[in-house]
């Protein structure tokens, strides 16, 4: 368990998220409930600032991992700016108070009328298509952009979040930056920043600098004499077995500054650095907590169903993800093997199979780890069942930070968008 989210301590019998008693958060609140320990994850933004000492870096928060407001003015205080990669993500963030020009936009596919409005709000855009660059052009001609390449290097927790390579629809080829250069000339783009993600988990640190060193070995300054940036995006992995092997980020970010550092003495000028974390600042300092309702015996199979399901948290059923699971309620119980399972219409509604764990009875409380990332800002209302309320917890005070609308509420407001 060493490994595992920093931040859920064992007090006797009692799991604390940042010294706070998660059962007494249950009893308060209600559950399903999403916990944030903010304080935890201002000091993964402190971390990574430490890791990359360079004199321009910017961390650029990608918030589709987790869009909490809290998340977002804590993190904005630090001094992050964001990498959003939609309208409604760009308005969050301006509502937030972070000012435009703390935003890159990535999003992916963009229509016209999105580029226009993104574009009109005075947010720089990152394209990554050779079409979107012309069209960009056309509608913007003697603009800043940011261009997207794919770093060409196959890396990522599962093959639907690798976004280099031949398999993915991210990015411009390496091979067409001749082309792409045609496009910004003919509309007198300039090119201020280039950019690749290129997944998310990665687990090997040399496929990172792989990554970095490709999109590189194009940003010549004869082609790009205008750089401000080069952004390599996020991707930093984060343990989520109890066996996952931690990576350290402080030696990781000396070799990327020194193979930055090396780009920039090529360039002849000090470009600032940009990243764009998103797992990595979150999942760990989040938790999800629901309760057990129901345990069935199907023919020596013991199932769990709790009160909550695959709306709220997604990433078993999509990904196979493994996520630590504690029974908080019982945690000296003897070990029985479990399917953890949800209450929405499907066989595949399941936290967790064949897990073992201390006995779990009716009414216990489990806790869900590693539940920042991808987790609420990936939830739907499927079956109708509202979203999860919020919690955060700031210097070990737990507060309300986004409310759960009532069955009742919610289903009148659906009613009420159909016009009645
Ligand atoms: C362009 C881009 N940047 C950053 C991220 C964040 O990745 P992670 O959460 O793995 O750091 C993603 C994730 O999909 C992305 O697509």
């Amino acid at each position: 368990m060493q490994n595992l989210n920093a931040p859920v301590t064992r007090d006797h019998d009692s799991y604390r998220l940042h010294g706070v008693d998660l059962l007494s958060l249950c009893a308060q609140y209600g559950s399903p409930l999403y916990v944030y320990d903010l304080d935890h994850i201002v000091s993964c933004y402190k971390g990574l600032v430490q890791a990359f000492a360079w004199p321009k870096l910017r961390i650029h928060y990608a918030m589709k991992a987790n869009y909490n407001l809290d998340i977002l003015k804590a993190l904005r205080a630090e001094g992050a700016r964001i990498d959003a990669v939609s309208p409604a993500e760009v308005f969050v963030v301006l509502k937030a108070g972070f000012p435009k020009e703390d935003i890159l936009y990535t999003a992916n596919n963009m229509t016209d009328e999105e580029m226009s409005l993104v574009h009109n709000l005075g947010v720089l855009l990152n394209i990554d298509s050779l079409s979107g660059l012309k069209r960009y052009g056309e509608a913007f001609p003697g603009s800043n952009v940011c261009l997207r390449f794919n770093s060409d290097v196959v890396a990522g927790e599962t093959e639907k979040v690798q976004t280099g390579g031949e398999k993915t629809k991210f990015g411009i080829r390496l091979e067409d930056v001749e082309p792409a250069l045609d496009i910004a000339a003919r509309y007198r783009l300039t090119i201020v920043g280039l950019h690749e993600h290129t997944g998310s988990g990665i687990a090997e640190a040399e496929q990172f600098y792989q990554g970095m060193k490709n999109l590189l070995s194009i940003g010549t300054k004869e082609r790009f004499p205008a750089l401000r940036f080069v952004d390599f995006g996020g991707g930093f992995k984060v343990p989520y077995r109890p066996e996952d092997k931690r990576i350290d980020y402080a030696v990781f970010g000396k070799k990327a500054v020194e193979i930055f550092a090396d780009f920039c003495r090529a360039y002849g000028r000090e470009l600032e650095l940009y990243f764009e974390p998103g797992r990595y600042l979150v999942a760990e300092g989040g938790i999800f907590l629901m309760q057990v309702n129901t345990i069935k015996d199907n023919r020596g199979r013991l199932i769990a169903g709790t009160n909550s399901g695959f709306g709220h948290l997604i990433r078993p059923m999509l990904y196979d993800a493994y996520h630590h699971i504690l029974n908080i309620s019982n945690p000296n119980g003897a070990s029985r093997t479990y399917d953890i399972c949800g209450n929405i219409c499907e066989t595949g509604d399941l936290f967790a199979s064949d897990r073992s764990i201390p006995e779990i009875r009716e009414g216990d409380f489990l806790a869900v780890l590693n539940a920042g990332a991808y987790c609420h800002s990936m939830a739907s209302v499927y079956n109708l069942r509202p979203l999860p309320v919020e919690i955060v917890i700031r210097n070990g005070v737990a507060s309300l930070s986004r409310r759960k609308a009532t069955h009742e509420a919610f289903a009148e407001e659906i009613v009420a968008s159909y016009g009645g």
